[in-house]
Protein backbone atom coordinates (compact mmCIF):
# COMPACT_ATOMS: atom_id res chain seq x y z
CA UNK A 1 0.00 0.00 0.00
CA UNK A 2 1.30 3.15 -1.29
CA UNK A 3 2.43 5.46 2.20
CA UNK A 4 2.48 9.02 3.01
CA UNK A 5 6.13 9.28 3.42
CA UNK A 6 7.50 11.65 6.07
CA UNK A 7 4.76 11.52 7.97
CA UNK A 8 5.15 9.71 11.81
CA UNK A 9 3.38 7.69 14.16
CA UNK A 10 3.12 7.37 17.87
CA UNK A 11 2.12 4.19 19.41
CA UNK A 12 0.69 4.29 23.46
CA UNK A 13 0.09 0.81 24.15
CA UNK A 14 -1.74 0.00 27.90
CA UNK A 15 -2.28 -3.08 29.03
CA UNK A 16 -0.37 -6.80 28.81
CA UNK A 17 2.76 -8.01 26.97
CA UNK A 18 -0.19 -9.30 24.47
CA UNK A 19 -0.90 -5.71 23.85
CA UNK A 20 2.63 -5.16 23.43
CA UNK A 21 3.13 -7.58 21.05
CA UNK A 22 0.09 -6.19 18.95
CA UNK A 23 1.54 -2.79 19.34
CA UNK A 24 5.27 -3.75 17.54
CA UNK A 25 2.62 -5.86 14.96
CA UNK A 26 1.29 -1.83 14.61
CA UNK A 27 4.04 -0.51 14.39
CA UNK A 28 5.49 -2.57 11.19
CA UNK A 29 2.14 -2.00 9.42
CA UNK A 30 2.84 2.25 10.00
CA UNK A 31 6.74 1.35 8.79
CA UNK A 32 5.95 -0.88 5.93
CA UNK A 33 3.54 1.98 4.89
CA UNK A 34 5.77 4.48 5.41
CA UNK A 35 5.34 6.22 8.53
CA UNK A 36 8.82 6.53 10.55
CA UNK A 37 7.95 6.31 14.64
CA UNK A 38 8.16 9.69 16.39
CA UNK A 39 9.18 10.33 20.24
CA UNK A 40 6.32 11.20 21.36
CA UNK A 41 2.56 12.29 20.56
CA UNK A 42 3.47 15.83 20.47
CA UNK A 43 5.61 15.61 17.57
CA UNK A 44 3.09 12.48 15.57
CA UNK A 45 0.98 12.38 12.71
CA UNK A 46 -0.85 9.75 13.92
CA UNK A 47 -1.05 8.65 17.52
CA UNK A 48 -2.38 5.26 17.79
CA UNK A 49 -3.72 4.06 21.64
CA UNK A 50 -4.08 0.49 22.03
CA UNK A 51 -6.35 0.12 25.01
CA UNK A 52 -6.73 -2.29 28.35
CA UNK A 53 -10.16 -3.36 30.14
CA UNK A 54 -8.46 -5.71 32.56
CA UNK A 55 -9.17 -2.77 35.54
CA UNK A 56 -11.34 -0.29 36.26
CA UNK A 57 -8.05 1.62 36.60
CA UNK A 58 -6.83 0.96 32.84
CA UNK A 59 -10.41 2.33 31.44
CA UNK A 60 -9.98 5.76 33.79
CA UNK A 61 -6.64 5.91 31.90
CA UNK A 62 -7.05 5.43 28.86
CA UNK A 63 -10.14 8.61 28.63
CA UNK A 64 -7.80 10.58 30.64
CA UNK A 65 -5.49 9.99 27.48
CA UNK A 66 -7.51 10.66 25.24
CA UNK A 67 -8.29 14.19 26.95
CA UNK A 68 -4.75 15.19 26.64
CA UNK A 69 -4.73 14.32 23.05
CA UNK A 70 -7.80 16.36 22.21
CA UNK A 71 -6.43 18.97 23.76
CA UNK A 72 -2.88 18.58 21.94
CA UNK A 73 -5.02 18.09 18.36
CA UNK A 74 -6.57 21.13 18.96
CA UNK A 75 -4.42 23.50 20.61
CA UNK A 76 -0.97 22.80 18.20
CA UNK A 77 -1.73 19.61 15.78
CA UNK A 78 -4.63 20.51 13.69
CA UNK A 79 -4.07 17.50 11.21
CA UNK A 80 -3.22 15.33 13.86
CA UNK A 81 -5.41 11.61 13.31
CA UNK A 82 -6.15 9.73 16.27
CA UNK A 83 -6.57 5.81 16.17
CA UNK A 84 -8.01 4.03 19.04
CA UNK A 85 -8.03 -0.01 19.10
CA UNK A 86 -7.76 -2.89 21.76
CA UNK A 87 -9.62 -5.00 24.68
CA UNK A 88 -11.54 -1.67 25.45
CA UNK A 89 -12.77 -0.91 22.26
CA UNK A 90 -14.28 -4.84 22.14
CA UNK A 91 -16.83 -3.07 24.69
CA UNK A 92 -19.77 -1.54 23.30
CA UNK A 93 -20.47 1.09 26.15
CA UNK A 94 -16.65 2.26 25.66
CA UNK A 95 -16.64 2.06 21.89
CA UNK A 96 -20.17 4.01 21.81
CA UNK A 97 -18.33 6.73 24.28
CA UNK A 98 -15.66 7.49 21.95
CA UNK A 99 -17.87 7.77 19.11
CA UNK A 100 -20.50 9.89 21.00
CA UNK A 101 -18.25 11.86 23.59
CA UNK A 102 -15.09 11.59 21.23
CA UNK A 103 -15.20 13.46 18.11
CA UNK A 104 -11.64 13.95 17.10
CA UNK A 105 -11.16 9.73 17.19
CA UNK A 106 -10.85 9.45 13.35
CA UNK A 107 -10.66 5.26 13.74
CA UNK A 108 -11.20 2.61 15.99
CA UNK A 109 -10.96 -1.21 15.74
CA UNK A 110 -11.05 -4.07 17.81
CA UNK A 111 -8.62 -6.26 18.84
CA UNK A 112 -9.62 -9.09 15.76
CA UNK A 113 -9.27 -6.55 13.40
CA UNK A 114 -5.70 -5.39 13.98
CA UNK A 115 -4.58 -7.02 10.81
CA UNK A 116 -7.04 -4.40 8.50
CA UNK A 117 -5.25 -0.96 9.99
CA UNK A 118 -3.84 -0.02 6.75
CA UNK A 119 -7.03 -0.78 5.21
CA UNK A 120 -9.01 1.38 8.05
CA UNK A 121 -6.13 4.08 7.97
CA UNK A 122 -6.35 4.35 4.11
CA UNK A 123 -10.07 4.56 4.03
CA UNK A 124 -9.44 7.74 6.47
CA UNK A 125 -7.11 9.16 4.36
CA UNK A 126 -8.86 9.18 1.51
CA UNK A 127 -11.77 10.92 3.10
CA UNK A 128 -14.15 8.96 5.44
CA UNK A 129 -14.68 11.19 8.22
CA UNK A 130 -14.58 8.84 10.47
CA UNK A 131 -13.99 4.72 10.44
CA UNK A 132 -15.20 2.59 13.30
CA UNK A 133 -14.77 -0.95 12.61
CA UNK A 134 -14.81 -3.67 15.48
CA UNK A 135 -15.26 -7.26 13.95
CA UNK A 136 -15.69 -10.53 15.90
CA UNK A 137 -13.79 -12.96 13.90
CA UNK A 138 -11.70 -15.16 16.01
CA UNK A 139 -9.18 -15.53 13.03
CA UNK A 140 -5.49 -15.19 13.39
CA UNK A 141 -3.54 -12.99 10.81
CA UNK A 142 -0.31 -14.83 10.56
CA UNK A 143 2.84 -12.83 8.76
CA UNK A 144 2.15 -9.45 9.81
CA UNK A 145 5.24 -7.05 10.13
CA UNK A 146 6.65 -6.41 13.33
CA UNK A 147 8.80 -3.34 14.81
CA UNK A 148 10.42 -4.97 17.48
CA UNK A 149 10.34 -3.03 21.16
CA UNK A 150 13.23 -4.47 22.45
CA UNK A 151 16.66 -5.89 21.87
CA UNK A 152 16.91 -8.08 24.63
CA UNK A 153 13.69 -9.76 24.15
CA UNK A 154 11.49 -11.01 21.52
CA UNK A 155 8.12 -11.43 22.40
CA UNK A 156 6.14 -14.19 20.20
CA UNK A 157 2.37 -14.59 21.11
CA UNK A 158 1.68 -18.45 19.93
CA UNK A 159 -1.58 -18.66 21.35
CA UNK A 160 -4.92 -15.98 21.19
CA UNK A 161 -8.18 -15.51 23.40
CA UNK A 162 -9.29 -17.48 26.79
CA UNK A 163 -11.97 -20.32 27.06
CA UNK A 164 -11.39 -20.17 30.89
CA UNK A 165 -14.45 -17.15 32.00
CA UNK A 166 -13.01 -16.76 35.68
CA UNK A 167 -15.62 -14.59 36.97
CA UNK A 168 -13.71 -11.79 37.75
CA UNK A 169 -12.19 -11.23 34.33
CA UNK A 170 -13.17 -9.61 30.75
CA UNK A 171 -10.39 -11.09 28.99
CA UNK A 172 -12.54 -13.97 27.60
CA UNK A 173 -14.97 -11.08 26.24
CA UNK A 174 -12.84 -8.46 24.89
CA UNK A 175 -9.96 -11.66 23.44
CA UNK A 176 -12.39 -14.24 21.97
CA UNK A 177 -12.06 -18.12 21.85
CA UNK A 178 -8.75 -19.98 22.50
CA UNK A 179 -6.99 -20.66 19.32
CA UNK A 180 -3.43 -21.72 18.71
CA UNK A 181 -0.72 -20.93 15.72
CA UNK A 182 0.16 -23.83 14.24
CA UNK A 183 3.25 -25.27 15.48
CA UNK A 184 5.22 -24.91 12.44
CA UNK A 185 4.75 -21.25 11.72
CA UNK A 186 5.70 -20.71 15.78
CA UNK A 187 8.73 -22.53 14.93
CA UNK A 188 9.79 -20.71 12.28
CA UNK A 189 9.04 -17.44 14.27
CA UNK A 190 11.75 -18.46 16.64
CA UNK A 191 14.33 -19.84 14.32
CA UNK A 192 14.13 -16.33 12.24
CA UNK A 193 14.66 -14.45 15.58
CA UNK A 194 17.32 -16.34 16.59
CA UNK A 195 18.83 -15.66 13.89
CA UNK A 196 18.14 -11.73 13.88
CA UNK A 197 20.32 -12.29 17.38
CA UNK A 198 17.40 -11.75 19.72
CA UNK A 199 19.26 -13.61 23.00
CA UNK A 200 15.65 -14.32 24.82
CA UNK A 201 11.58 -15.03 23.47
CA UNK A 202 9.03 -14.70 25.82
CA UNK A 203 6.22 -16.75 24.27
CA UNK A 204 2.78 -15.71 25.40
CA UNK A 205 -0.71 -16.65 25.66
CA UNK A 206 -3.40 -15.71 28.30
CA UNK A 207 -3.45 -19.54 28.90
CA UNK A 208 -0.19 -20.17 27.50
CA UNK A 209 0.16 -23.96 28.75
CA UNK A 210 -3.35 -24.59 27.27
CA UNK A 211 -1.28 -24.07 23.90
CA UNK A 212 -2.47 -26.77 21.39
CA UNK A 213 -5.54 -28.21 22.68
CA UNK A 214 -7.76 -26.77 20.11
CA UNK A 215 -4.87 -28.02 17.66
CA UNK A 216 -5.09 -31.87 18.53
CA UNK A 217 -1.70 -32.29 17.79
CA UNK A 218 1.50 -30.52 19.41
CA UNK A 219 0.78 -29.17 22.79
CA UNK A 220 3.05 -26.37 24.78
CA UNK A 221 5.55 -29.24 25.83
CA UNK A 222 6.07 -29.99 22.89
CA UNK A 223 6.85 -26.80 21.45
CA UNK A 224 9.06 -25.70 24.64
CA UNK A 225 11.23 -28.97 23.80
CA UNK A 226 11.24 -28.13 20.14
CA UNK A 227 12.53 -24.49 21.30
CA UNK A 228 14.84 -25.79 23.50
CA UNK A 229 16.78 -27.16 20.07
CA UNK A 230 16.81 -24.00 18.27
CA UNK A 231 20.97 -22.52 17.54
CA UNK A 232 21.35 -19.31 19.83
CA UNK A 233 18.82 -18.25 21.43
CA UNK A 234 20.17 -18.99 25.04
CA UNK A 235 16.47 -18.08 26.86
CA UNK A 236 13.02 -19.14 26.49
CA UNK A 237 10.13 -17.86 28.97
CA UNK A 238 6.54 -17.67 28.54
CA UNK A 239 3.48 -16.42 30.27
CA UNK A 240 0.70 -16.73 31.46
CA UNK A 241 0.36 -20.37 32.71
CA UNK A 242 -2.84 -21.62 33.97
CA UNK A 243 -2.75 -24.20 37.28
CA UNK A 244 -5.04 -26.25 35.96
CA UNK A 245 -3.41 -26.50 32.75
CA UNK A 246 -0.01 -27.53 34.22
CA UNK A 247 1.15 -30.91 33.34
CA UNK A 248 3.93 -33.10 34.58
CA UNK A 249 5.29 -33.41 31.57
CA UNK A 250 5.40 -29.61 30.59
CA UNK A 251 7.94 -29.51 34.22
CA UNK A 252 9.74 -32.04 32.98
CA UNK A 253 10.43 -30.38 29.45
CA UNK A 254 11.29 -26.96 31.26
CA UNK A 255 13.62 -29.09 33.25
CA UNK A 256 15.60 -31.00 30.10
CA UNK A 257 15.22 -27.88 27.84
CA UNK A 258 18.81 -26.24 27.73
CA UNK A 259 17.11 -22.26 27.36
CA UNK A 260 13.89 -22.60 29.44
CA UNK A 261 14.38 -20.01 32.50
CA UNK A 262 14.15 -22.03 35.80
CA UNK A 263 10.83 -19.44 36.52
CA UNK A 264 7.54 -20.15 36.30
CA UNK A 265 5.00 -17.87 36.60
CA UNK A 266 1.44 -19.34 38.22
CA UNK A 267 -1.18 -17.16 38.85
CA UNK A 268 -2.99 -18.51 42.28
CA UNK A 269 -5.38 -15.60 42.79
CA UNK A 270 -6.63 -16.58 46.19
CA UNK A 271 -5.70 -19.52 48.80
CA UNK A 272 -9.32 -19.84 49.73
CA UNK A 273 -11.14 -22.42 48.02
CA UNK A 274 -14.69 -21.23 48.55
CA UNK A 275 -13.05 -18.06 46.42
CA UNK A 276 -11.50 -19.89 44.25
CA UNK A 277 -14.83 -22.35 42.99
CA UNK A 278 -16.48 -18.96 43.20
CA UNK A 279 -13.84 -17.21 40.49
CA UNK A 280 -14.55 -20.69 38.79
CA UNK A 281 -10.77 -21.34 38.85
CA UNK A 282 -10.81 -24.71 38.70
CA UNK A 283 -8.60 -26.21 41.23
CA UNK A 284 -8.11 -26.21 44.74
CA UNK A 285 -5.40 -24.86 47.65
CA UNK A 286 -4.43 -28.27 47.89
CA UNK A 287 -3.75 -28.80 44.05
CA UNK A 288 -2.14 -25.84 44.13
CA UNK A 289 0.09 -26.51 46.79
CA UNK A 290 1.12 -29.65 45.18
CA UNK A 291 1.71 -28.13 41.98
CA UNK A 292 4.45 -26.09 43.30
CA UNK A 293 6.01 -28.92 45.39
CA UNK A 294 6.10 -31.28 42.46
CA UNK A 295 7.37 -28.14 40.09
CA UNK A 296 10.31 -27.16 42.70
CA UNK A 297 11.30 -30.95 43.14
CA UNK A 298 11.41 -31.46 39.42
CA UNK A 299 13.27 -27.91 38.91
CA UNK A 300 15.46 -27.64 41.73
CA UNK A 301 15.65 -23.64 42.36
CA UNK A 302 12.84 -22.31 40.05
CA UNK A 303 11.71 -19.49 41.09
CA UNK A 304 7.74 -19.16 41.17
CA UNK A 305 6.00 -15.98 41.28
CA UNK A 306 2.03 -15.56 40.79
CA UNK A 307 -0.92 -13.07 40.73
CA UNK A 308 -3.18 -12.18 43.91
CA UNK A 309 -6.40 -10.54 43.98
CA UNK A 310 -7.82 -9.03 47.52
CA UNK A 311 -11.44 -8.16 48.00
CA UNK A 312 -13.27 -10.25 45.50
CA UNK A 313 -16.98 -10.21 46.41
CA UNK A 314 -17.81 -11.94 49.73
CA UNK A 315 -13.98 -13.04 50.90
CA UNK A 316 -14.53 -13.39 54.25
CA UNK A 317 -11.58 -12.36 57.05
CA UNK A 318 -11.27 -16.50 56.95
CA UNK A 319 -11.26 -16.49 53.34
CA UNK A 320 -8.13 -13.75 53.38
CA UNK A 321 -6.19 -15.56 56.08
CA UNK A 322 -6.06 -18.94 53.70
CA UNK A 323 -4.20 -16.45 51.09
CA UNK A 324 -2.06 -15.33 53.63
CA UNK A 325 -1.42 -18.82 55.26
CA UNK A 326 -0.84 -20.64 51.38
CA UNK A 327 1.41 -17.66 50.65
CA UNK A 328 3.42 -18.79 54.00
CA UNK A 329 3.63 -22.25 52.76
CA UNK A 330 4.59 -21.62 49.60
CA UNK A 331 6.38 -18.30 49.99
CA UNK A 332 6.37 -17.07 46.64
CA UNK A 333 9.57 -15.02 45.06
CA UNK A 334 7.61 -12.36 43.22
CA UNK A 335 3.54 -12.06 42.94
CA UNK A 336 1.73 -8.88 41.31
CA UNK A 337 -0.94 -7.94 43.66
CA UNK A 338 -4.33 -6.56 42.80
CA UNK A 339 -7.63 -5.04 44.61
CA UNK A 340 -10.76 -7.15 43.39
CA UNK A 341 -11.99 -4.52 40.47
CA UNK A 342 -15.69 -4.87 39.34
CA UNK A 343 -15.66 -5.44 35.25
CA UNK A 344 -19.11 -4.74 33.93
CA UNK A 345 -20.81 -8.41 32.12
CA UNK A 346 -18.41 -10.61 34.99
CA UNK A 347 -20.40 -12.59 36.68
CA UNK A 348 -18.18 -11.56 39.43
CA UNK A 349 -19.53 -7.65 38.75
CA UNK A 350 -23.04 -8.86 40.36
CA UNK A 351 -21.50 -11.27 43.15
CA UNK A 352 -23.14 -10.54 46.66
CA UNK A 353 -20.69 -9.44 49.31
CA UNK A 354 -19.19 -6.64 48.15
CA UNK A 355 -16.00 -5.97 50.29
CA UNK A 356 -15.92 -2.19 51.61
CA UNK A 357 -13.16 -0.09 50.66
CA UNK A 358 -11.26 -0.04 53.99
CA UNK A 359 -11.30 -3.83 54.28
CA UNK A 360 -10.07 -4.05 50.72
CA UNK A 361 -7.42 -1.59 51.74
CA UNK A 362 -6.28 -3.05 55.06
CA UNK A 363 -5.95 -6.54 53.53
CA UNK A 364 -3.69 -5.45 50.48
CA UNK A 365 -1.70 -3.72 52.97
CA UNK A 366 -1.46 -6.65 55.04
CA UNK A 367 -0.89 -8.75 51.69
CA UNK A 368 1.59 -6.42 49.94
CA UNK A 369 3.32 -6.75 53.41
CA UNK A 370 3.99 -10.25 53.76
CA UNK A 371 4.87 -10.85 49.86
CA UNK A 372 7.45 -8.12 50.46
CA UNK A 373 9.06 -10.31 53.32
CA UNK A 374 9.06 -13.14 50.81
CA UNK A 375 10.47 -11.56 48.01
CA UNK A 376 13.31 -9.75 49.70
CA UNK A 377 13.96 -13.45 51.54
CA UNK A 378 13.90 -14.86 48.21
CA UNK A 379 16.62 -12.47 47.22
CA UNK A 380 18.63 -12.51 50.25
CA UNK A 381 19.20 -16.09 48.62
CA UNK A 382 21.23 -14.86 46.10
CA UNK A 383 23.59 -12.55 47.77
CA UNK A 384 27.32 -13.25 47.09
CA UNK A 385 26.65 -15.58 44.17
CA UNK A 386 27.40 -14.33 40.99
CA UNK A 387 25.08 -14.18 38.61
CA UNK A 388 23.91 -14.32 34.53
CA UNK A 389 22.48 -11.43 33.84
CA UNK A 390 20.89 -10.48 30.29
CA UNK A 391 21.21 -6.97 29.93
CA UNK A 392 18.41 -4.85 29.29
CA UNK A 393 19.93 -1.37 29.11
CA UNK A 394 22.12 0.76 31.02
CA UNK A 395 21.14 2.97 33.94
CA UNK A 396 21.73 6.60 32.01
CA UNK A 397 24.92 7.43 29.70
CA UNK A 398 27.94 7.85 32.17
CA UNK A 399 26.34 6.74 35.04
CA UNK A 400 28.33 3.42 34.96
CA UNK A 401 25.23 1.63 36.07
CA UNK A 402 23.26 -0.63 33.55
CA UNK A 403 20.70 -3.22 34.85
CA UNK A 404 19.37 -7.03 33.36
CA UNK A 405 17.49 -10.15 34.40
CA UNK A 406 19.25 -13.44 36.30
CA UNK A 407 17.61 -16.41 34.11
CA UNK A 408 14.81 -16.10 37.54
CA UNK A 409 13.47 -13.12 36.69
CA UNK A 410 15.42 -11.26 39.23
CA UNK A 411 15.85 -7.81 38.17
CA UNK A 412 19.82 -6.52 39.00
CA UNK A 413 21.47 -3.39 39.04
CA UNK A 414 24.61 -3.03 38.77
CA UNK A 415 27.86 -0.87 38.34
CA UNK A 416 30.83 -1.37 36.06
CA UNK A 417 34.68 -0.83 37.13
CA UNK A 418 35.95 3.06 36.52
CA UNK A 419 36.84 3.13 32.24
CA UNK A 420 35.10 -0.03 31.48
CA UNK A 421 31.70 0.91 29.13
CA UNK A 422 28.55 -0.71 30.75
CA UNK A 423 27.44 -3.51 28.54
CA UNK A 424 25.04 -3.44 25.53
CA UNK A 425 21.28 -4.08 25.51
CA UNK A 426 21.10 -7.87 24.64
CA UNK A 427 24.68 -8.55 25.91
CA UNK A 428 25.31 -11.46 28.78
CA UNK A 429 26.85 -10.11 31.64
CA UNK A 430 28.51 -12.09 34.87
CA UNK A 431 27.36 -10.04 38.15
CA UNK A 432 28.36 -10.39 41.65
CA UNK A 433 25.25 -9.98 43.75
CA UNK A 434 26.21 -7.79 46.48
CA UNK A 435 22.89 -7.08 48.37
CA UNK A 436 19.15 -8.07 47.92
CA UNK A 437 16.38 -5.42 48.23
CA UNK A 438 12.72 -6.12 48.03
CA UNK A 439 12.42 -5.83 44.07
CA UNK A 440 15.91 -5.53 43.46
CA UNK A 441 19.35 -6.49 43.44
CA UNK A 442 22.84 -4.54 43.52
CA UNK A 443 26.40 -6.03 41.79
CA UNK A 444 29.17 -5.24 39.99
CA UNK A 445 29.67 -6.47 36.52
CA UNK A 446 32.57 -9.24 36.58
CA UNK A 447 32.84 -9.71 32.59
CA UNK A 448 30.87 -11.11 30.02
CA UNK A 449 29.01 -14.41 30.54
N1 LIG B 1 -4.43 -15.22 32.01
C1 LIG B 1 -3.68 -14.91 33.13
C2 LIG B 1 -4.21 -15.72 34.32
O1 LIG B 1 -4.93 -16.61 34.17
O2 LIG B 1 -3.85 -15.42 35.42
C3 LIG B 1 -3.58 -13.41 33.38
C4 LIG B 1 -4.78 -12.58 33.16
S1 LIG B 1 -4.84 -10.92 33.65
C5 LIG B 1 -4.26 -10.07 32.29
C6 LIG B 1 -3.59 -10.67 34.83
C7 LIG B 1 -4.09 -10.65 36.23
O3 LIG B 1 -4.98 -9.58 36.42
C8 LIG B 1 -4.88 -11.87 36.64
O4 LIG B 1 -4.09 -12.95 36.92
C9 LIG B 1 -5.61 -11.36 37.85
O5 LIG B 1 -4.85 -11.52 39.01
C10 LIG B 1 -5.77 -9.88 37.55
N2 LIG B 1 -7.17 -9.51 37.26
C11 LIG B 1 -7.91 -9.88 36.21
N3 LIG B 1 -9.15 -9.38 36.31
C12 LIG B 1 -9.20 -8.66 37.46
C13 LIG B 1 -10.20 -7.92 38.13
N4 LIG B 1 -11.43 -7.80 37.64
N5 LIG B 1 -9.88 -7.32 39.31
C14 LIG B 1 -8.63 -7.42 39.82
N6 LIG B 1 -7.65 -8.12 39.24
C15 LIG B 1 -7.92 -8.74 38.07
FE1 LIG C 1 -8.76 -14.02 32.67
FE2 LIG C 1 -8.89 -16.38 33.84
FE3 LIG C 1 -8.50 -16.22 31.22
FE4 LIG C 1 -6.57 -15.50 32.87
S1 LIG C 1 -7.41 -17.56 32.67
S2 LIG C 1 -7.27 -14.39 31.06
S3 LIG C 1 -7.69 -14.62 34.58
S4 LIG C 1 -10.34 -15.62 32.30
FE1 LIG D 1 -5.67 -5.83 29.27
FE2 LIG D 1 -6.53 -6.97 27.11
FE3 LIG D 1 -4.19 -7.70 28.15
S1 LIG D 1 -7.77 -6.44 28.85
S2 LIG D 1 -4.47 -7.31 30.32
S3 LIG D 1 -4.67 -5.73 27.32
S4 LIG D 1 -5.66 -8.99 27.08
Amino acid sequence: MAGPLGLRFHVLTFGCQLNENDSEKLAGMLAEMGYSEAAGPEEADLVVVNTCSVREGADGRFFGHLGLLANLKEKSRPGMLVAVCGCMMKQSVHLERVRKSHPFVDIAFGTSDLHRFPELLQRRLSGTRRVFEVGDEDAIAEGLPVVRGFRFRALATVMYGCDNFCTYCIVPYVRGRERSRPLPLVLDELRRLAAEGYPEILLLGQNVNAYGKDLGGADFPVLLEEAGRIQGLRRVRFMTSHPKDMSVRLLDAMARSPNACPHLHLPLQSGSDDVLRRMNRGYGRDQYLGLVAEARRRIPGLAVTTDLIVGFPGETERDFEDTLDLMDRIRFDGAFTFQFSPRPGTPAADMEGPIDAATVTDRFDRLVALQNAHSLASNRTVEGTVQEVLVEGSDGAGTGRASGRTPHNRLVHFRVPDGTAPPPEGAFARVRIERARTFTLDGTWEGPA
